[in-house]
């Protein structure tokens, strides 16, 4: 697939075949995301790959669960309505055949340190110092989602699953400098008629400074 070919037509991808990805493939979808640009070169990223249904369905249960203790603080009809939206959104990932988990590592900015000690405002430093470690990050998942629709594969990156990602850590055997913050599943497509929602035309979204 050419390569503005692969950009225009990935979509994200919600249900899967049960068909088990091919590992050499795996490997190199991780091997995209190994080769993003990432702030100072940190890297600061690792991506564990969980074919384990047991762990995955305890997954599942720890991000029910969060919603669950959401429900308990706020009763109103509409906010109860959208948890049980939420916890469909946050849970299909139990049905593919693998998951990446991507986990962040510590890495400490030292100007924004340094920002912090002296007295910066946080709500100016969030602007001012944006987090180049997230922000890294989503550069690898991104490899990593069109990298694996190249190969014929669907993804589809989440983050509404991370409300568990203290369970997550626990499930995992993370360090205490390290946590999950996105999971993307990957699988065959199970239909091949998933249709992305409408875009943002190119004039509403370039702004061009002569
Ligand atoms: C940072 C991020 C978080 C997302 N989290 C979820 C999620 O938790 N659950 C989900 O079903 N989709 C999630 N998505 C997928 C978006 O809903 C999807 O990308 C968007 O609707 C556009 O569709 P497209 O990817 O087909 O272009 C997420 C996407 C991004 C970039």
């Amino acid at each position: 697939m050419d390569f503005f070919e692969t950009i225009n037509t990935r979509k994200t991808i919600r249900k899967y075949k049960p068909d088990m990805p091919d590992m050499d493939d795996v490997r190199k979808i991780i091997d995209a995301a190994r080769v993003a640009p990432s702030a100072t070169n940190s890297q600061n990223w690792q991506f564990i790959v969980i074919k384990n249904k047991n762990i995955l369905e305890k997954m599942k249960n720890a991000v029910i669960n969060e919603y669950d203790k959401l429900a308990e603080l706020n009763t109103e009809e509409e906010f109860l309505e959208k948890i049980n939206y939420f916890k469909s959104y946050s849970t299909f990932f139990v049905n593919a055949p693998i998951v990446i988990a991507i986990v962040e590592t510590k890495r400490v900015s030292y100007i924004t340190e340094m920002m912090k000690k002296l007295n910066f405002d946080n709500e100016k430093l969030k602007y001012m110092r944006p987090d180049s470690s997230l922000l890294s990050i989503g550069g690898a998942i991104e490899n990593m989602s069109l990298a694996a629709h190249n190969l014929g594969y669907g993804t589809c990156w989440m983050v509404a699953p991370i409300i568990a990602t203290e369970e997550f850590s626990k499930l995992l055997n993370l360090d205490n400098d390290s946590h999950v913050v996105s999971l993307l599943p990957l699988g065959i497509p199970y239909r091949d008629d998933y249709q992305s929602p409408p875009k943002k035309t190119l004039e509403e979204v370039i702004k061009i400074i002569d």
